[in-house]
């Protein structure tokens, strides 16, 4: 593992450094310097969280391969408001690395990058950043961050947060490993208009109880619907399906959106104050690529589901 990043991991129990060495078993583990505790390396991936209410994203970033290297780098671009060439030689934390795209990609710039997810989407993230020493995924809860505090040059987060129980509490846990000085990038699921979330809370009320087998194939249908001109800009501002024009992220999309436990949408001026109140300025509001006075309507009404609420801001005290 990269030495820059494994000193900035720390035990869960007492926060010391570890350090790598075989556990009491004889297999490849993190040791704890301090209190002896010991987290296992399986498939070269230090694990230690795991949690069952991820598991769909375990399951939906090792079955559909997503990474698009050039869709990769404007997307990073559009959601951090950060050129990916000016973070080399940067120590960059990508907070709910998912299959690994957004970590590959500044890894590839020649960042100094750790992905961190709770999910066995650790395993597809260390494939895809496996060619890069610069590069190295870990599996932590975000809501109980193990890595030194004030460490990182950027911090991003993109569609992870409104997963978690508590998206507050995660935010100020990624806010503190940003260095004074350094940047934060968040990105949440935007709140829509009252009855489109009752909407699709009540359906998401049976999906995401449902098992994977039984709803990859309707997120495969929702795929079809995306597909067809007249219903992609009209009936998904009432039933969410992505319009994506690749037919892989399109399913993956509409699994990502009815599989999770949690699913939680936000304002921009909430999550402004959360950057306010962990001590973040210079803050500025991120718009979504896509352009047409129609899209900008509907963006501003609250009307496009799926669209988010994107900020980034500067953590004061550099
Ligand atoms: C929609 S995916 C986004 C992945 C990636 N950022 C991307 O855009 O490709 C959300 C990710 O957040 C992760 N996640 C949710 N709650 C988490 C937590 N408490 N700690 C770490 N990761 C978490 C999930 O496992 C999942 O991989």
């Amino acid at each position: 593992m990269n030495p820059e990043l494994l000193a900035l991991i720390r035990c869960r129990s007492c926060r010391a450094a570890l350090e790598p060495g075989p556990d009491p078993g004889g297999a490849s583990a993190l040791r704890c310097e301090g209190c002896g505790a010991s987290y296992p390396i399986v498939s070269g991936v230090p694990r230690l969280a795991e949690h069952p209410y991820v598991a769909s994203f375990g399951r939906q970033w090792n079955r559909y391969d997503v990474v698009r290297d050039e869709e990769d780098e404007a997307v990073f671009r559009v959601k951090t408001g950060v050129d990916p060439q000016s973070l080399a030689g940067k120590l960059v934390l990508d907070a709910g690395c998912g299959g690994g795209r957004y970590a590959r990609l500044l890894a590839r710039m020649g960042a100094t990058v750790l992905g961190v997810d709770l999910s066995d989407a650790v395993d597809q993230a260390s494939k895809a950043t496996a060619e890069f020493p610069n590069a190295a995924i870990v599996q932590a809860d975000l809501l109980d961050l193990p890595l030194a505090e004030s460490a990182f040059d950027l911090v991003f987060s993109i569609g992870v947060l409104h997963h978690s129980p508590d998206p507050r509490r995660a935010f100020a846990e990624i806010a503190r490993r940003v260095t004074p000085g350094g940047r934060l990038a968040v990105w949440l699921y935007r709140k829509n208009t009252p009855p489109q979330e009752w909407i699709n809370s009540g359906l998401r009320v049976f999906t995401s109880r449902m098992p994977a087998r039984a709803l990859e194939p309707i997120s495969a249908g929702l795929g079809v619907l995306g597909s067809i001109p007249v219903l992609k800009q009209t009936l998904n501002k009432v039933i969410n399906f992505s319009n994506h024009p690749d037919w892989t992220l399109r399913v993956c999309d509409n699994f990502d959106w009815y599989a999770p436990t949690y699913q939680s949408h936000h304002t921009a001026a909430e999550l402004r104050s959360w950057f306010e109140a962990e001590g973040f300025g210079d803050l500025t509001e991120l718009r979504p690529q896509k352009s047409g006075r129609a899209y900008e309507w509907a963006y501003d009404h609250n009307l496009i589901i799926g669209s988010g609420v994107n900020v980034a801001g500067t953590r004061l005290g550099g």
